[in-house]
């Protein structure tokens, strides 16, 4: 299995049976070739998240995993979508996924209702791996810990519409995964931060920081 960045909050998971895309914001990859993606996953309907979501499902048959509100816009738009709810086990032949809560805003592109947002927890071949979508520090993250114990935990930490560093410093102690992540900063002058305070930090609580730049791909 393999993690890409794509940009933003843009990760491409690759597995033996199938090829997952997160939050397809695509403007730092504008040639990522999507052919082979046989998922996609979307945690909110902000631009920044549902990005090329609609346009690759179109293109590829990709099918969009999304909270129900946001998959029927996908699928009046066309897109062959799959609306979910929070708090249950989706299973696909590369794995299972569980969306959790994300505590943040989600609309659709033209401003309607677009459900809550979320994040999502993958479970492939006995690795975990947590995304965070869009949120804020909260609790539940407790509960992802007890429940899902995420090796991996990729968060925001952009500030401004998410957690800032120090509150993703917290959220990675209380997920307690060993590899963390950031993601969701330096896209837009509002969340521009110094990473090399979040790699520190996180460091210096014994976890490992993986800045991962546009493109970098990791096992
Ligand atoms: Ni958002
Ligand atoms: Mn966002």
């Amino acid at each position: 299995m393999t993690i890409k960045f794509l940009g933003h909050s843009c990760f491409e998971i690759e597995t033996e049976k199938g090829k997952i895309l997160i939050d397809p914001f695509l403007v730092a990859s504008p040639d990522y070739d999507p052919n082979g993606v046989t998922d996609i996953f979307v945690t909110h309907g902000h631009g920044d998240h549902l990005g090329s979501a609609i346009e690759i499902s179109k293109k590829t048959g990709a099918k969009i995993t999304a909270i129900f509100e946001l998959a029927n816009y996908c699928s009046k738009k066309g897109a062959n979508a799959n609306g979910v709810g929070l708090g249950s086990w989706m299973q696909y032949p590369w794995g299972r996924v569980i969306a959790v809560p994300a505590y943040h805003s989600s609309s659709t592109p033209d401003g309607n209702y677009a459900g809550c947002p979320c994040g999502f927890v993958f479970a492939i071949r006995g690795k975990s791996i947590y995304h965070a979508g869009d949120t804020c520090l909260n609790q539940e993250m407790k509960t992802i810990r007890e429940l899902y114990s995420p090796e991996i935990a990729i968060l925001p930490v952009g500030g401004y519409y998410t957690m800032d560093i120090e509150q993703a410093v917290n959220a990675a102690e209380w997920i307690g995964a060993s590899y963390v992540i950031p993601m969701h900063y330096n896209t837009f002058d509002a969340i521009s931060v110094d990473i090399t305070n979040f790699e520190r930090q996180i460091r210096n609580n014994g976890k490992v920081p993986v800045i991962m730049e546009v493109g970098r791909k990791i096992d």
